[in-house]
C-alpha cells in the first residue's frame, strides 16, 4: 500500500502538470478525482505516511492567524522601467558603456506579468517554502496557500534535484478566472475585485488556504534566487531548465516566441511592438516587457545600482485608453441588491475589443468625476478587463447638460 501511495503522488503530480501547465489533460476529471480520493483514503488510514509535500495539500490545510515574516536569502530586486520602447536603445548604450565594449549584446525578452512576485524555495527538489516579495528583504510565508496552486510543482520533475533552488516568478489570475470569481463573489454577496492583479494579491494573502484552493491562480517562473548544487550560464538556460523540471514558464503555445532571444536593442524593440499587438489575446494581463542581458557572466559584471539590476529593464505598455460619448447612464442592480451605475457609450474599440459599457462604480464616483449623459469621456480598461471612465472632456460638454442623480 505504501508503494501505491507513492505512485498516487506521482500520478497526481503528472496529471496536475498535464492539466494546469500544458492544458492537455490525459484523463477525465472523474478519473482524477478517483485518484485523489484514493490518496486521501490512504492518508486517513496512515497519517504517519503523509508527506509534507503531499498532493493532498492542494485542497488547503488549516487557516492561519497571521503570516510569518521570513527574510529572503538574497534580496528581491525591482526593475528600472520606462514607457517608451526608444529607451531600450538608451538602455543598450548604458550597458555597453558600463562594459566599455561595443560588442552586440544578446537580450532575453519576455512579457512583464502584471501579478505579484513570489519566491519558491525547493530543497532537494521539494517545495519547502513560498514567500511574497514584501519589501524585497523580508517577505511573508504563504507556503500553504501556494501549495494549493496546481500549476506549481510540489516536487521538481527531475531525478537529480539540486540541493537548493530558489525560483522567482509571478502569481497571476487569468482573465477568465477573474471574471468567474467576480461573478461568484457577487452571487454570494461578497466583495468583487477591481482587476485580476488585485484578485491574485487578495487571494494569496488569504489566511484560509481552502479559499485559495477554491480560486484559480497561475504562476510563471522567470528568475533565480540563491542556488546550490546547480549552475547556469544564461537566462535562456535557466528558463529552459525551469521548463524541464515542470515549473511553468511563459508557454510558447500561448503565442509563438513569447520568450525570445533578441540580438541588440533593435530586435528588443521589435519584440516590444509584436507582443503589444498580441497583448489582448493572451488570457492574462501583462504591463510591458522585460529585457534581460542573457549571458550571466555579463550580468555579473554589470551588477546592481541601488535595488535594481543594471542588466535588466522593463519597457511598459501604456494603459489602453479611448475617447467616446456617453449616451445614457443606467443603474444596474446586482443579484445581492447592490446598485452600480453604468455608462452606456457609443461603441468604441479599446485594446482590440469593442466596448459600450463602462462602470461608474458608485454615486460618489460620478459626483467626483461629474460624469453626465452627453459627455465626451476618456475610458480605459482597468487592469485590462473592466472598462472605466477616466475623465470627462469638459470643453466638449453640451451646453444644456445636467448633473446625474439617481441613486
Ligand atoms: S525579472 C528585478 N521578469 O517586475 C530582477 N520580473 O519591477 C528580476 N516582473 O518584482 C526580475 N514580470 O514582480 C522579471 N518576466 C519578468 C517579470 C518580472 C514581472 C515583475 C517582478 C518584479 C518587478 C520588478
Amino acid at each position: 500500500m505504501k508503494s501505491r501511495y507513492e505512485e498516487l503522488q506521482k500520478l497526481i503530480a503528472k496529471h496536475d502538470y498535464q492539466y494546469h501547465v500544458l492544458d492537455k489533460p490525459e484523463i477525465s476529471d472523474y478519473d482524477y478525482d478517483q485518484l485523489f480520493n484514493e490518496l486521501l483514503e490512504i492518508e486517513k488510514k496512515h497519517p504517519e505516511w503523509v508527506l509534507a509535500n503531499s498532493a493532498s495539500k492542494r485542497v488547503g490545510g488549516k487557516a492561519l492567524d497571521s503570516f510569518k515574516k521570513v527574510p529572503h536569502r538574497s534580496p528581491m530586486l525591482s526593475l528600472s522601467n520606462s514607457y517608451s520602447p526608444e529607451d531600450l536603445w538608451e538602455f543598450d548604450l548604458r550597458v555597453k558603456k558600463f562594459l566599455k565594449s561595443d560588442d552586440e549584446i544578446t537580450y532575453f525578452c519576455e512579457p512583464k506579468f502584471d501579478g505579484l512576485a513570489i519566491e519558491l524555495v525547493y530543497e532537494q527538489g521539494i517545495l519547502v517554502r513560498a514567500l511574497t516579495r514584501g519589501d524585497g528583504l523580508v517577505g511573508e510565508d504563504v507556503t500553504e496557500n501556494v501549495k494549493t496552486i496546481r500549476s506549481i510543482p510540489l516536487t521538481l520533475a527531475t531525478k537529480k534535484p539540486p540541493v537548493l533552488l530558489e525560483v522567482r516568478g509571478e502569481i497571476l489570475m487569468f482573465k477568465q478566472d477573474f471574471l468567474d470569481l467576480n461573478t461568484a463573489q457577487e452571487e454570494n454577496g461578497l466583495q468583487t475585485f477591481a482587476n485580476p492583479r488585485n484578485a491574485a494579491a487578495g487571494t494569496i494573502r488569504q489566511l484560509d488556504p481552502k479559499i485559495v484552493a477554491s480560486r484559480t491562480l497561475r504562476f510563471f517562473a522567470y528568475a533565480l534566487g540563491v542556488i546550490e548544487g546547480i549552475s547556469f550560464s544564461s537566462q535562456e538556460e535557466i528558463e529552459n531548465y525551469f521548463e524541464s523540471v515542470s515549473l511553468p514558464v511563459v508557454q510558447p503555445h500561448h503565442k509563438k516566441d513569447m520568450r525570445r532571444l533578441c540580438k541588440g536593442a533593435d530586435e528588443a524593440v521589435s519584440y516590444y511592438q509584436e507582443i503589444l499587438k498580441h497583448r489582448h489575446d493572451l488570457g492574462f494581463d501583462i504591463d510591458g516587457i522585460v529585457v534581460k542581458v542573457n549571458d550571466l557572466r555579463i550580468q555579473d559584471d554589470l551588477g546592481l545600482v541601488a535595488r535594481s539590476p543594471r542588466w535588466a529593464t522593463a519597457a511598459k505598455y501604456p494603459p489602453e485608453q479611448a475617447q467616446t460619448v456617453i449616451e445614457d447612464i443606467i443603474v444596474q442592480v446586482g443579484r445581492t441588491g447592490a446598485l452600480t451605475p453604468v455608462a452606456i457609450m457609443k461603441a468604441v474599440r479599446v485594446g482590440g475589443v469593442s466596448i459600450t459599457n463602462a462602470t461608474l462604480h458608485n454615486q460618489e464616483e460620478i459626483q467626483r468625476k461629474d460624469v453626465r449623459v452627453g459627455d465626451t469621456i476618456i475610458i480605459q480598461r482597468a487592469g485590462d478587463v473592466i472598462p472605466e471612465v477616466v475623465s470627462v472632456l469638459l470643453d466638449k460638454r453640451p451646453k444644456n447638460s445636467q448633473a446625474f442623480k439617481a441613486l
